[in-house]
């Protein structure tokens, strides 16, 4: 179907790959509303998510979701120009609930569908945060199924310039949480530890040693603190949670600051964006804001609440693919995995 393109659409965006049930409405780049209904706290029971919990409980949410969105939008479903939903990557039955609830939505309204790559969203979150925000520039991707940095170089390209060769940043974080016996979401609770702590414990670094390349590597990392947990533990030693988690969020982030801020200098980006769930950490924050400003390197950080899972992301992603004119078909499937390039 061929659609005409609108200045400053209005674009309702729906998520659904986790454990967050998330609905948005967005002018052109202005966010109108961001709802969020999270099935976290009866997943915290399991440790973790799980699937079939996460299913059941986007199909209970999602309209709710939606009608709050346009509700605080001040909007109705008939000034809806386009619906953009997460097809990929996440749980399948989790997807399955926000795409076809998107697609009936758009189909019945007579509205292009756009089909959002998950971590494409992440990406686009910082848009929200500066309206002026355009390619090129480098982006510290690190969420729970991805760390990266990367070069957008404009609107819908970029190229990959390191990568983890293992674990994720955020996987780490959550894998530190259980060993430290903090419950689930893992990371923000081991950022509140490590904020009570001092970072003494040597532990290696993020970053694969003697690399000239931009590789970084989790499970090494995660092997240490389960190694001095539990060596201290056979000896009968009393360890400082709060130093482990202080320690390990400085090997952890370290790196990724310093070499996204390398990076920005050796192709001459002028500004420096940061997207997932690990770019809500406080300490990722402070470190990235104060190494970019060391260099005059504009920062782009979207707030908290746009760095972890939410619509707000998907919609703003929505709006690219729509300014491209790239629409999905209604026979789209979800996706459980999407490479990131
Ligand atoms: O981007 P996200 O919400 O979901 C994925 O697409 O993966 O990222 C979730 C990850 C989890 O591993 C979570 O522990 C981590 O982001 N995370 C944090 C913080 N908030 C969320 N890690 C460190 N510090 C935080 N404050
Ligand atoms: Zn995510």
């Amino acid at each position: 179907m061929n659609y005409t393109i609108k200045q400053n659409p209005i674009i309702l965006g729906i998520e659904s790959s986790c454990d967050e049930t998330a609905a948005a409405v967005i002018r052109g780049r202005k966010l109108l509303s961001s709802a969020i209904i999270s099935s976290a706290t009866e997943q915290a029971k399991y440790g973790g998510v799980v699937p079939e919990i996460a299913s059941r409980a986007h199909t209970a949410a999602v309209d709710e979701a939606v009608k709050t969105a346009l509700k605080d939008a001040g909007v109705t479903l008939k000034q809806i120009d386009a619906v953009a939903v997460t097809y990929g990557a996440g749980l399948l039955g989790a997807l399955l609930v926000g795409l076809s609830f998107a697609k009936s939505l758009a189909y019945t309204l007579g509205v292009p569908l756009i089909a959002v790559n998950h971590i494409r969203g992440h990406l686009a979150a910082a848009y929200l945060s500066d309206e002026d925000l355009k390619p090129p520039y480098i982006t510290l991707l690190a969420s729970g199924g991805h760390t990266a940095i990367l070069h957008t170089k404009t609107y819908t390209e970029f190229e990959v310039l390191g990568s983890t060769l293992d674990d994720a940043a955020g996987e780490a974080f959550d894998k530190v949480a259980r060993i430290l016996n903090l419950p689930y979401p893992g990371g923000p609770n081991v950022q509140r530890l490590a904020e009570k702590g001092e970072a003494n414990i040597p532990f290696p670094q993020s970053l694969v040693k003697n690399s000239q390349s931009l590789q970084f590597s989790y499970s090494g990392l995660k092997t240490a603190v389960i190694n001095y947990c539990h060596t201290a533990e056979q000896k009968g030693e009393k360890i400082s949670s709060e130093n482990v988690a202080a320690s390990f969020q400085c090997a952890a982030i370290d790196p990724l600051v310093k070499k996204t801020v390398e990076c920005a200098l050796k192709v001459g980006a002028k500004t420096v964006t940061a997207g997932g769930g690990v770019a809500a950490n406080d300490y990722l924050r402070l470190t990235l804001k104060a190494e970019c400003d060391k260099r005059k390197i504009k920062l782009v950080l979207p707030e908290k609440k746009y760095c972890t899972d939410n619509a707000a992301m998907i919609a703003a992603e929505g709006l690219i693919q729509y300014e491209a004119g790239n629409f999905a078909p209604m026979d789209i499937n979800a996706c459980a995995q999407i490479p990131l390039k």
